[in-house]
């Protein structure tokens, strides 16, 4: 039943109805203006506990406490005695967006007045981080990515796959690896507080399950998304803009001492921290850097809306610009190819570095993602 559609033959009469089969990532054909982006409104929130159970609540959403200039903070505390990892061998899928549909269905913001029976209004639904994987597409070199997508009521729900790669990668990663991993959770330790007006514990366990999570709707161009994302923090300030303006992202970086370094940084990290930031509108982003033996030596705060000044020294760097228009691209040749609407039907989109984005058709297969209680959910 699969087969893919690079082979398929059509009488030349339907030629010019047929979508496009394939979509380049070439990163000058996306040197265009910015394509309209609406600010991200935050329509619901939910929370994932250390058993990695759904709450329809901001319960494990976690407080920015300003850390010194100069912490000196040992990520490696806690990784063999107070840490619990989550099973990165379990494939979640977009259940959890999808319990948060059915539980918010009211709150999503739909401009038509009646959206047909049992249809969201929106033509998008997928994580935040599988956007994040299609905006940086043109300018990554190491990591290809597979994104299955399925129409159901006229929304175009998109779920990541794990590839060959990087399932092999995630079966065969190094100790040191494996512990570096757990250093940006221990970070987040360091620097968040469970209550507006408690102080981090950094004598508790690390438990990689916990997760809040930030449902926003936006419009790319002529797509309506609905997307979630993981927070990792919001201000203590009850008075901060609301969400997602008062929403802060915490990340670890290697101490930066050399030029080549500080190019680097800017090159690879900083594109990767803007598209995860830029898409749900969270507009800070707190960094800190680490020596090799995992000690935080300094604490750095981005605004996002910077981001793209900060780099404009670097030669022949990376463009927000390119990344938008390629997401709006990959968007609507995702929506050209994906017609037939069936949650059993899967298209699946497939890209690796230095080629072109592709797809291939599967009915009822491994890949089929959007489970029966949702589809079989009537509310409307
Ligand atoms: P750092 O990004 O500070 O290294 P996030 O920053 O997205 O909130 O993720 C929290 C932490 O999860 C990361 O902290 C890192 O430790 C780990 N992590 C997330 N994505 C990862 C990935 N693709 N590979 C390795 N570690 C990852
Ligand atoms: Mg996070
Ligand atoms: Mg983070």
């Amino acid at each position: 039943s699969d087969y893919n559609t690079n082979k398929r033959r059509r009488p030349s009469d339907e030629r010019q109805h047929r979508a496009a089969e394939t979509l380049s990532a070439h990163r000058q054909l996306y040197e265009r203006h910015f394509p309209l982006y609406k600010q991200p409104v935050e329509v619901g929130c939910f929370s994932l506990d250390s058993h990695r159970s759904f709450y329809n609540d901001q319960r494990r959403l976690r407080y920015y406490v300003q850390p010194r200039k100069s912490p000196d903070l040992n990520l490696r505390d806690g990784y063999t005695s107070r840490f619990v990892k989550r099973d990165e061998s379990v494939k979640e899928k977009l259940d959890h967006v999808l319990k948060w549909i059915l539980a918010n269905r009211d709150k999503i913001q739909s401009r038509d007045h009646t959206p047909s029976s049992g249809a969201l209004g929106v033509d998008f639904v997928t994580w935040r981080g599988h956007l994040t994987k299609v905006l940086t597409t043109p300018y990554e070199t190491q990591e290809g990515w597979m994104l299955a997508a399925s129409k159901f009521r006229g929304t175009i729900y998109i779920s990541e796959v794990e590839t060959e790669t990087a399932r092999v990668n995630r079966e065969t990663r190094s100790e040191r690896q494996e512990e570096m991993m757990y250093w940006g959770y221990k970070f987040e330790q360091y620097i968040c507080a469970d209550d507006v007006d408690g102080t981090p514990d950094p004598g508790g366990v690390v438990n990689t399950n916990e997760a809040f999570c930030t449902v926003v709707q936006t419009r790319l161009a002529d797509h309506k998304l609905l997307f979630s994302g993981e927070v990792d923090c919001r201000v203590r300030d009850p008075d901060a803009p609301a969400a997602p303006g008062c929403y802060v992202e915490l990340k670890t970086s290697a101490e930066i001492c050399t030029p080549k370094q500080r190019s680097n940084f800017h090159r690879n990290k900083l594109l990767k921290w803007w598209a995860q930031s830029f898409l749900p509108g969270v507009p800070q982003i707190v960094a800190g850097f680490r020596d090799h033996d995992g000690i935080v030596v300094s604490v750095e705060t981005f605004q996002t809306s910077k981001i793209s000044q900060l780099i404009k020294n670097e030669y022949n760097c990376w463009k927000p610009t390119v990344c938008m228009n390629f997401c709006n691209d990959f968007l609507s040749f995702v929506k050209s190819v994906v017609k037939e609407d069936d949650p059993r039907l899967v298209y699946l989109f497939t890209w690796d570095p230095h080629r072109d984005v592709t797809f291939t058709v599967h009915r009822d297969s491994q890949y089929t993602f959007l489970p029966e209680w949702y589809i079989k959910d009537t509310r409307s």
